[in-house]
């Protein structure tokens, strides 16, 4: 049998509260930053921010009235609802330089909703608000599409969002 050795404790326990107490401090620091980020700057994942009925869009505003709102000065509010298979509506003309604030459901299953060549690329999920802003600073025809694919008639939701006039 061995005599144990006399610990020289000292050396070893600096490392291991190098060691350690990192190991508490970063995970410590990204719960606090993921709060502050949640609850202190209200920054969420997009489109999980409200409900819908998918059963009762015709009675629930906005959805009720699917379409172009203008809530301001050269603002508006597009409410979209995508359903196999198609969109509601289905063509918007909206001023050059226009702000959009769009608004979005599906109705059935999961649909997409993309204007190729801007940001605007949402997941529409039924039971669920999507929401997103774009301006329009340049005129032409914004052509928006599904790109999830939804059953034999993906290929036919699409529509166009028109830019008009002079900026
Ligand atoms: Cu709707 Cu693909």
């Amino acid at each position: 049998m061995t005599a144990q050795q006399p610990r020289e404790a000292h050396e070893p326990y600096i490392f291991e509260l190098a060691w350690i107490l990192p190991s508490i401090a970063i995970p410590t620091a990204m719960l606090v930053a993921v709060i502050i980020a949640a609850f202190g700057m209200g920054i969420h994942l997009p489109g999980l921010g409200t409900t819908v009925d998918p059963a009762r869009l015709s009675e629930t505003p906005p959805f009720d009235t699917p379409g172009l709102t203008q809530i301001g000065p050269n603002r508006y509010q597009l409410t979209i609802i995508a359903s196999a298979w198609q969109f509601q509506p289905n063509e918007v003309r909206v001023p050059v330089g226009a702000q959009v604030d769009i608004v979005a459901t599906s109705r059935d299953v999961i649909h997409g909703f993309e204007i190729p060549g801007t940001d605007v690329n949402l997941m529409l999920i039924p039971g669920r608000v999507t929401r997103t802003t774009i301006t329009f600073s340049k005129q032409g025809n914004y052509q928006f599409m599904c790109h999830e694919y939804c059953g034999v008639g993906h290929h036919l939701m699409w529509g166009r969002i028109i830019v008009e006039g002079t900026p």
